[in-house]
């Protein structure tokens, strides 16, 4: 077992992980009931495991009734809000309750925005259930509901009690889903963190096979990592937790242009955009080339994309950069991008120029 502490005053929290953690999930949470029920929200990919987390809390005399969502991004939507708060109030929800998120990304996020504004704000626990969320969303209180303009323009910075991670659960779940988690772990490493990187390279192949002590060590080491920033700058503001976003500005480009859809999942769109900051950087002469052609090695090798043809896009670099002027991370009528002086060496630079930008992204192979 492995707690890791994210330190941010009175909104302070534990991350424990622990395999099968989700048979010992009742006592892990009987400090926090306090005699009092705990709803769970959840969807129905977890229903298998749904039953065993009720039965544990069953055990020690926790009720928990539980709302089963349909599973995936259309989910985290204004009906469903409204769905998950209403049904909190008519169970009697109080503001000193805990609601249990347990699920991926998309519970974790809209269960998270329910939880801030029930009530004027109630407590909840985050139960991830995907590599994803557990390694990032799950972690440093952002929550948020998708509106028609585009993904997570509704939320707050909201924090759990408490994140419970069974390192187990990623058994059951999807390998290409594992894999596009794994973007995340690494680009810890690709961050600010170039030894993690190393044992990034030695270690993905036993990870995505399902090692329990390489998945724990990078399911801690990637929490700590985002704990430390998450401490640092918890609502963005001084451009520390805006490096978590490496990757992203490419990556949801190479998202928006597939429609946000299977063909492309969110993992992968960050580790093909993570290969682009990087390959951005080298063409601006700022990263060794050879550290963007390791990168690069290394997604290819755990079987991720590398760039806009593994991503399968085809588009022009107009048609995607006219995509990244959507993002949500536009301030003041410029686009913020995470450039690189090398691995384990990002930084935010706020004056890139997008021509230059569209340049490249056309010289790249389709
Ligand atoms: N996923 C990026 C962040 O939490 O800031």
């Amino acid at each position: 077992m492995t707690i890791v502490p994210v330190a941010l005053g009175d909104r302070s929290y534990d991350i424990r992980i622990e395999a099968n953690l989700l048979e010992r999930a009742g006592p892990a949470l009987a400090h926090l009931a306090n005699g009092r029920p705990m709803p769970i929200v959840t969807d129905q990919n977890l229903k298998p495991h749904l039953p065993v987390l009720q039965a544990s809390l069953r055990a020690v005399g926790i009720a928990s009734e539980a709302l089963v969502l349909p599973a995936g991004e259309a989910t985290k939507n204004w009906a469903n809000l409204e769905r998950v708060t209403d049904w909190l109030i008519a169970l009697g929800v109080e503001r000193s309750d805990h609601i249990i998120a347990f699920g991926g990304g998309v519970i974790g996020d809209l269960t998270g925005f329910a939880a801030s504004i029930l009530k004027r704000g109630c407590n909840f626990v985050q139960f991830p259930t995907t590599l994803l969320s557990q390694v990032d969303s799950s972690v440093g209180g952002k929550t948020a509901i998708n509106s028609a303009a585009g993904k997570n323009l509704v939320g707050a910075f909201y924090q759990p009690a408490l994140v419970l991670i069974d390192p187990a659960l990623l058994d059951t779940l999807p390998r290409r889903e594992v894999r596009a988690g794994y973007a995340e772990v690494v680009k810890y490493g690709l961050i600010d963190d170039f030894a993690f990187f190393e044992w990034c390279e030695a270690n993905a192949g036993a990870l995505l096979a399902g090692d329990p002590q390489a998945r724990e060590h990078a399911i801690a080491h990637s929490v700590a990592a985002k704990a430390r920033i998450v401490g640092q700058d918890e609502r963005e503001t001084t451009g520390k937790r805006a490096l978590l976003n490496l990757g992203h500005t490419f990556g949801h480009a190479l998202e928006a242009e597939t429609g946000f859809s299977d063909k492309l999942l969110h993992g992968e769109g960050v580790a093909a955009g993570m290969a682009l900051a990087y390959a951005y950087s080298a063409r601006l002469g700022l990263c060794p080339t050879q550290d963007a052609e390791r990168v690069a090695a290394h997604l290819r090798a755990v079987g991720l994309p590398d760039g806009l043809k593994a991503a399968g896009i085809t588009a022009s670099g107009a048609t995607l950069v006219e995509h990244m002027l959507h993002d949500k991370k536009m301030a003041g009528g410029t686009l913020p991008f995470l450039l690189t002086r090398g691995i384990g060496q990002t930084f935010l630079d706020k004056t890139v120029d997008l021509a230059d930008v569209t340049a490249f992204l056309d010289a790249q192979p389709r």
